[in-house]
């Protein structure tokens, strides 16, 4: 199996991606994959930088067993060198990470999260940041099964 550098990048960089790389990093762990796959997170905007991510989502994670405690950056160029896959939880994120590409190189990097998914078939992972706790535990039923859908493709060669 080849080594992958994972990205997943979202608006804020403290709900939906620091997620997904927490759930990501676990499913790694528990497959013994952590010599071949890391992961890292990353926000368009850079509201937030230097915070660990929104305190609701901390607990609603918590519950599942997850520790989400990456410190919130922004994207940067450099990120298109850095990593063998990144991934844009929504439509505006995937947009704007696009325009950033300096070449048709990093262009084939990019992905969006529901393209991973298997029992969902949702458009993109919804922002949480102004839902009630529903909100909130939708997206991580929405990226516990895209992560699932993501390692199989790894597994399998396919990306
Ligand atoms: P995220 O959620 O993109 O999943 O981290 C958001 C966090 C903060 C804001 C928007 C979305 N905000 O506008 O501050």
């Amino acid at each position: 199996m080849k080594n992958y550098k994972i990205l997943f990048v979202c608006l804020g960089n403290i709900c939906r991606s620091p997620a997904a790389e927490g759930i990501l990093k676990r499913m790694i762990k528990e497959q013994g994959l952590e010599d071949k796959i890391s992961v890292d997170s990353a926000g368009t905007s850079g509201y937030h930088d230097g915070e660990l991510p929104d305190s609701r989502m901390r607990q609603h994670g918590s519950r599942r067993g997850y520790k989400f405690d990456s410190l919130s950056r922004r994207f940067t160029t450099d990120d298109f060198y850095n990593f063998d896959i990144i991934i844009a939880m929504d439509d505006n994120n995937y947009h704007n990470i696009m325009r950033m590409a300096p070449d048709p190189e990093s262009e084939r990097k990019l992905y969006r999260m529901v393209e991973f998914s298997k029992r969902f078939g949702h458009d993109h992972i919804p922002d949480p940041y102004y839902s009630g706790a529903d909100g909130f535990e939708l997206v991580l039923d929405l990226l516990e099964d895209a992560c699932e859908g993501l390692l199989d493709k790894i597994k399998k060669g396919e990306l």
